[in-house]
Order: structure tokens, then sequence, then C-alpha cells
């Protein structure tokens, strides 16, 4: 198989990301990612032959819940990671974090931050980067489109709930015990809390509206760290199905 990625800048800054592991089709695959940004004024789409591709059966199972306000919703995320075995204390800190933005710079960061699911401590070795979850992708994208318009799914949520849930599915299967995650997008509140035995929660609001930091904590065990970073970054999966 073939993975192919799309990134997209304008004026230094990323504003788009895309990926796909395909047989065949590859002409049709790089139209489709050169059309999915606005706007921009660079592009890379890279090309890359991939040996080994794992399958996973399910993805994890969707619930949705919306709240009055931002507290409620961080409330409700904290008894959420509780029954993913995170710790109250842990979980307020990921949230506090996120909150005032995850880059010691300032502002987003281009991955996710890795905390130690003990102690709150920051892992990943460089806290600007982070850890991006990358070479993964639906079976067959057109079926799992229709099956979400078919719940109901609005198309404004449809393709960036698609790449969420591959990103959140393919963590638990690399070993990360939970995450939480909202987006950088100001229009976009809706975050989520996952991990094995919760499936993906989606929770509205995790964030103001017109608040452009967000940002990804996946919940670790430090002993277990290089492995789950090699598998979120190098291992290709196949996601058969919602
Ligand atoms: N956010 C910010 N910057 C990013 C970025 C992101 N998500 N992805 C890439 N970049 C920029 C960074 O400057 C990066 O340098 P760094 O490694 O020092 O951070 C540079 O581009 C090169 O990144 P690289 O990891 O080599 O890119 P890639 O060719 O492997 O592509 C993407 C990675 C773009 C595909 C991935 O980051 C992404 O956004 N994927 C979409 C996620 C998704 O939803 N997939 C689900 C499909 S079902
Ligand atoms: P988004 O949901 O795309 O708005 O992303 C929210 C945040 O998650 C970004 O600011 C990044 O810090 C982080 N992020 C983006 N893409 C990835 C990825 N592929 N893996 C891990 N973290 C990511």
């Amino acid at each position: 198989m073939w993975s192919v990625r799309m990134r997209a800048q304008k004026m230094g800054v990323h504003v788009s990301g895309a990926e796909r592991l395909v047989e065949k089709d590859l002409e049709k695959v790089i139209r489709e990612l050169y059309r999915r940004p606005k706007d921009f004024d660079s592009m890379v789409i890279t090309i890359e032959k991939v040996d080994a591709v794992e399958v996973v059966k399910r993805a994890l199972p969707v619930q949705s819940y919306d709240f009055k306000d931002v507290d409620t919703s961080h409330q409700f995320a904290v008894e959420l990671l509780s029954r993913c075995g995170v710790r109250e204390e842990i979980a307020r800190r990921a949230i506090e974090i996120l909150k005032m933005g995850p880059n010691p710079k300032g502002g987003n960061m281009r991955g996710a931050i890795l905390m130690d699911v003990e102690t709150g401590e920051r892992l990943e070795p460089d806290q600007e980067r982070g850890i991006r979850t990358v070479r993964m992708d639906w079976k067959d994208r057109k079926q799992v489109e229709r099956e979400l318009r078919k719940r109901g799914m609005k198309p404004f949520y449809l393709k960036r709930f698609m790449d969420a849930l591959a990103i959140a599915t393919k963590n638990v299967y690399c070993g990360v015990l939970g995450e939480i995650c909202w987006s950088d997008d100001p229009d976009y509140t809706t975050g989520y809390v996952s991990c094995k035995s919760i499936g993906y929660v989606r929770v509205k609001p995790m964030k103001d509206k017109g608040n452009p930091i967000g940002g990804r904590v996946y919940f670790v065990r430090r002993e277990a760290l290089e492995e789950v970073i090699n598998c979120l970054e190098k291992k290709a999966i196949l996601i058969e199905e919602l």
C-alpha cells in the first residue's frame, strides 16, 4: 500500500493536513488531497510505500454530550478520564495546560502532549512539537461517510470527525490509556475524551467560540513511552468499520 500525506501552509503557518492509505487510484487520491485546503501558498504531498498494514476491525464507539458551558464540560471530562484510569488531579492538570496554551513558547503545538498518567509530567521530547499520530485511514471512506450521514452528522463536522475518530482509534491501539482533545479552530468548540473503556465521547463546548487555542493530551505509562511513540508515528493502521 501507499501512504499519501498532504500538508499545506499559508505565510509559514500550517493550515491543513490530511492523509490516506491506498492500494490503487493514487492520482485520484492526490487530487482529492490537493483540493482539501481552501487557501494556501505552499503544499507538500508525500507518497511512501508501506510494507505492513495492521487492520483494526472497529473504530471506538461514539457518544455525544452537550453542556451549558465550558466549566461543566470540563467537569464531565474529568469524570470521563477517571473512568479511563486517569486520577482527577492529573486530568485537571491536563485541562489547565490546554486552556493556557500547550506550547511553552505560547499558543498551539504541532502535535500532542504525552503525559505520565501517574505523575502528570510531560514526556514528549519536544514541547513545541509534541508527537503526531500518523499513517492511518478508513478502509472504505465512502461507506463511513454514508453511515455518519445516516446517523444525522452535519457536513460541517464530517471530515474532521472522521479524522479525529481515526486518530483516537489508532491511539488506543498503540497503548494510549486516555486522551482529551479540543481543536485549535476558533469556530469548532466540540472536543472529546476517549479510551478503550468509554470509547470516543464528544463533549461540547470544550472552549468558547472564537478561542484559537487547542490541543491534545495523551495519557501514557512512562515505561511504555518509546513503544507508544514508535507505534503512533510509524505503524500503518486501516480501520475497517464504524
Ligand atoms: N500541525 C502543525 N504542523 C504540522 C502538522 C500539524 N498537524 N503536520 C505537519 N506539520 C508541519 C510541521 O512543521 C512539521 O515539522 P515538525 O515535524 O518539526 O513538526 C512539518 O510539517 C513536516 O511534518 P511531517 O510529520 O513530516 O509531515 P507528514 O508528511 O508526515 O504529514 C500530516 C503529516 C500532515 C499528514 C499530519 O500531521 C496530519 O495533519 N494528518 C491529518 C490527521 C488526520 O486527520 N488523519 C486521519 C486520516 S483518517
Ligand atoms: P485539530 O483538532 O486538528 O484542531 O488539532 C488540535 C491540536 O491537536 C493541534 O493544535 C495539535 O497540537 C494536535 N494535533 C494535530 N494533528 C495531530 C495529530 N495527527 N496527532 C496528534 N496531535 C495532533
